[in-house]
């Protein structure tokens, strides 16, 4: 396999502020998807109506997945994208400009941090990492890399869910200092593994890159992977960051100082490594608390809603759920709703492309040099480590006590040795 992301040395740390590929023509921004089974493919309708973009290659391990969006790509009017099965290859092209990486959890930091060395703008996927230390690599390098380096957590690029959060600043519910996210969904289960061939259309060891080599299973390709903590997040890390995301904007806080979480697989046994049912709770300096509860495994809806966030205030409170917000007063009673937008400047595609395609401009303005990022990869990993943070307080049964300043776990050697993970040789990240 060769090459690790090893960055001490890289290119990167000379690069000049954000420019573009020497070669592209004006402000036409060249990008590569890496990994379009199912994100990756959305991902692909949303770079294809956000403007003065080209989706010039597709990468993907999975053969099939790889020429279906390249096809979309092209019936959808762009120009076929060429197909590549290796990141590493699509990064030495010259008529790539960004990496967008919609790959399994395992590779997002990984994949960043080689897109970075190769002097690219990085757009990936929340999480921003399987792992803490991940995360802060991923940063550091992307401080000195001089590249736009944007997370998937789109809200933040989304009008209705801006207003509800400056409503939530400008004291529209009193003084906040508490919230509520929650996820529900009647995810089936995955059932017991076996072990078998690996299927002809995949290959299955760069589909592993940076995670040590563990047998092709029948029930992990695709999605799947999602629970297996070897490759995976849990719930927490796939819906939880978006929402844990929105709670700490909204609350105005960085890393907690004490941080619990119960739960466990309850609905099914199976392969499943995480919880399908779990609470995190997250404390805050300044008397502040946000939790998170997962049923993934039971669709009743808390406030109707699958998954979502309410602000409790000294005066109300304030629900978001989509692209719409509903204000409460401090009996309960709604005293406003903002029900999601249908106007944009891309409304001629649906509701959900749309608004992804606010945040994926919002990536390519920047890179062009306009307007300043939504969602940069310092918040992207705060958000993300809340997750962590949960994760490893529900693996050791701790309650962990953290540093504000860092989200770092403090006197906690079983919470420690979760901070980061083994890789396969070669390919150890480090900043
Ligand atoms: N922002 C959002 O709202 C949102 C929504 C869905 C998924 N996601 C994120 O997107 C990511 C992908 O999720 P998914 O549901 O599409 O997963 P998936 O398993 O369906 O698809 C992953 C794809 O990545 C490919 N892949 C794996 N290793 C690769 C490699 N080395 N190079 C190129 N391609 C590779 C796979 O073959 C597959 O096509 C996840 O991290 C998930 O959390 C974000």
């Amino acid at each position: 396999m060769g090459a690790g992301v090893a960055t001490t040395t890289s290119p990167v740390s000379a690069a000049p502020a954000v420019r573009m590929q020497a070669g592209a023509p004006s402000d036409r921004v060249r990008i590569a998807i890496m990994g379009v089974n199912s994100r990756g493919a959305q991902l692909a309708q949303a770079f294809l109506n956000s403007p003065g973009c080209a989706i010039t290659t597709i990468c993907d391990v999975d053969a099939r997945a790889g020429a279906k969006t390249a096809q979309a790509i092209a019936k959808a009017g762009g120009a076929a994208p060429q197909v590549i099965a290796d990141v590493r290859k699509v990064l030495t092209l010259p008529e790539v400009d960004a990496l967008v990486i919609s790959a399994p959890d395992h590779w997002h930091a990984p994949a960043a941090m080689l897109a970075l060395q190769a002097a690219k703008h990085v757009y990936v996927e929340k999480p921003c990492s399987h792992n803490p230390r991940e995360g802060e690599l991923l940063v550091q390098v992307a401080a000195r890399s001089g590249r736009v380096v944007q997370m998937g957590n789109q809200r933040r690029s989304w009008p209705n869910v801006q207003r509800a959060i400056a409503m939530v600043h400008e004291g529209h519910i009193g003084t906040v200092y508490a919230a509520r996210t929650w996820y529900a969904n009647s995810r089936a289960t995955i059932g017991k593994g076996k072990t078998v061939p690996v299927p002809e259309w995949l290959d299955f060891d760069l589909w592993q890159g940076p995670a040590p080599r563990r047998p092709y299973l029948d029930n992990l390709v695709h999605y799947e992977w999602h629970w297996r903590q070897h490759w995976g997040t849990g719930e927490a890390a796939n819906n939880g960051t978006h929402m844990f995301d929105l709670a700490r904007w909204g609350l105005r806080v960085e890393h907690p100082t004490r941080v619990t979480s119960s739960g466990g697989r309850y609905q099914f046994d199976d392969d499943w490594e995480f919880p399908d049912t779990q609470v995190i709770t997250l404390e805050y300096p300044g008397k502040k608390l946000i939790t998170w509860e997962s049923m993934s495994a039971n669709g009743f809806q808390p406030h109707g809603r699958g998954v979502g966030v309410t602000f409790h205030g000294d005066q109300g409170s304030l629900l978001i759920d989509g692209d719409g917000y509903t204000v409460y007063d401090l009996k309960g009673k709604m005293i406003d709703e903002v029900k999601p937008d249908a106007g944009s400047a891309v409304s001629q595609v649906g509701p959900a492309v749309r608004l992804d395609a606010l945040h994926t401009t919002n990536f390519l303005e920047v890179i062009r040099g306009k307007g300043t990022l939504t969602s940069p990869i310092d918040g992207g990993h705060t958000s993300t480590l809340m997750a962590h943070l949960g994760n490893i307080a529900w693996k050791t049964g701790h309650v962990l006590t953290c540093d504000p300043a860092t989200g770092r776990v403090q006197n906690d050697a079983d919470a420690t040795a979760l901070w980061s993970r083994t890789y396969e040789p070669g390919w150890e990240p480090s900043a």
